[in-house]
């Protein structure tokens, strides 16, 4: 019993610092995004994750944890839109994918529940990067 909420833990402390670090790349890429509409989106999109940090904490709070702030080195995806686009739609894949592994894993309704909600704004993001992405290839 133990051995599983640490588990849970250590899971949801690495999703918490996945979502520090998109949420600080997007602010950083709304600043240096010249297009008013991408930098609009980029910077909506940051404040959602800097939400999913807030739940997350509160889920690892409440198991006995405490969030970790210990990100790497960020990677902002180079200096033009469209490869910032492309890095913004690959964090936007690894968490629809990281979060769809642990919604099959972990055994706790109230997180399972809060990570479903945040998958699916995870889905959202990525389209509105792609479609973006889509319209500076025309
Ligand atoms: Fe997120
Ligand atoms: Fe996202």
């Amino acid at each position: 019993m133990n051995l599983e909420v640490e588990e849970i833990l250590r899971l949801l402390n690495e999703d918490f610092v996945m979502e520090l670090e998109a949420s600080m790349i997007y602010v950083r890429n709304a600043f240096v995004i010249p297009k008013c509409d991408p930098s609009r989106v980029t910077e909506a999109i940051s404040i959602d994750e800097m939400r999913h940090m807030n739940w997350l904490a509160e889920l690892i709070m409440k198991r006995g944890g405490k969030p970790s702030m210990e990100h790497k080195e960020l990677d902002f995806g180079g200096d033009d839109l469209r490869s910032q686009l492309e890095k913004q739609i690959a964090l936007e894949t690894d968490a629809v994918e990281r979060y769809k592994r642990q919604i099959e894993m972990i055994d706790d309704k109230e997180v399972v529940g809060v990570l479903k909600h945040i998958l699916d704004e995870e889905k959202r993001h990525r389209k509105e990067f792609r479609m973006r992405l889509e319209r500076i290839k025309q």
